[in-house]
């Protein structure tokens, strides 16, 4: 029984003041329920509604990539300057210490090695188990245009139906087959269908031209893969326009983790996503950061 002796009157009522709701700074997320967005607040930055995920999942169908061999020892010293960390379930149980309270970003879709068809995938990952590992979304690939098209879009549509009971977003990430043309056509493509198919926010690539068409014409968050390894001011410089051209942020890999000085890399592409510091700032940046790092 709690002890009510003393207890004082209320009166502070603020009768002048109407109760508001801050908005939610990602695109058509307004909807969502709150467990949603308290989740996407640990992917996204609430202060500027962007992110930098450190993509370190391309073992699920690739293996031991370069950077990746040793995930503890490359890896772990990266995370304090990442908003989220995009992992499968094997790396972050054996690898990433619970301790991590920064969002996670569960790979959720796989099946096929580099060795055959990469469309043929398949839900890899329970929502019982990622609600157990506490992410803050599990990311599905979809292969619009591939061979196994319609069975990629089932996979995310089933994981979408299943997130929404348990407020859990989903990352649709288009995959672009060897044979598609990677042009603002093929991406406003991919990335709508994956947003009115209930994608909570989309993964896709920069492209040259048309960037900010493809931005505009998905209702939801678009983030950016990094893809191949570039010289660092290029990636950057990517980096720099995808925001300024829509992009709520980055979902980096290769171009990070490959760097010569990883952690520079990171911190620089941070600036770009975060602060709009421009593609040259940055690279200056990286270079100061990546002298002091030796
Ligand atoms: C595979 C993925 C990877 O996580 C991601 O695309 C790899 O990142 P990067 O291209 O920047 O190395 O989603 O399709």
């Amino acid at each position: 029984m709690a002890d009510t002796d003393g207890e004082q009157d209320t009166h502070d009522y603020h009768l002048d003041i109407a109760q508001t709701a801050p908005p939610f700074p990602l695109k058509g997320c307004h909807a969502l329920d709150w467990g949603m967005k308290n989740r996407l607040s640990h992917i996204f930055d609430p202060r500027t509604g962007r992110t930098v995920m450190l993509a370190v999942d391309h073992g699920y169908f690739m293996g031991p990539t370069s950077g990746l061999e040793r995930i503890d020892v490359n890896i772990l010293p990266l995370l304090p300057y990442a908003n989220t960390l995009m992992c499968t379930r094997g790396v972050l149980r054996a690898l990433v210490p619970s301790t991590f309270n920064k969002g996670v970003v569960l790979r959720a879709s796989g099946g096929p090695s580099i060795l055959h068809e990469l469309s043929n995938e398949h839900i890899a990952v329970s929502m019982e188990d990622a609600l157990r590992l506490n992410v803050a979304a599990v990311a599905v690939q979809v292969f619009i245009g591939g061979e196994f098209e319609t069975q990629s879009v089932h996979n995310m549509t089933r994981l979408v139906d299943q997130g929404n009971r348990y407020g859990v977003p989903v990352l649709g990430v288009t995959a672009v087959g060897k044979q598609l043309a990677r042009d603002a056509k093929y991406m406003r493509l991919a990335t709508r269908i994956c947003a009115e198919l209930g994608a909570t926010y989309v993964k896709t690539y920069f492209v040259e031209e048309g960037f900010e068409t493809v931005a505009a014409a998905c209702p939801v968050p678009i983030v950016i893969a990094g893809g191949k390894k570039l010289p660092e001011r290029e990636a950057l410089t990517m980096a720099y326009r995808a925001v300024q051209q829509g992009a709520a942020g980055v979902d980096m890999g290769r171009n990070i983790f490959q760097s010569a000085a990883p952690i520079a890399m990171i911190r620089a592409v941070g600036k770009v996503v975060h602060e709009n510091m421009p593609p040259q700032e940055a690279y200056e940046y990286y270079q100061t950061l990546a002298r002091e790092a030796v």
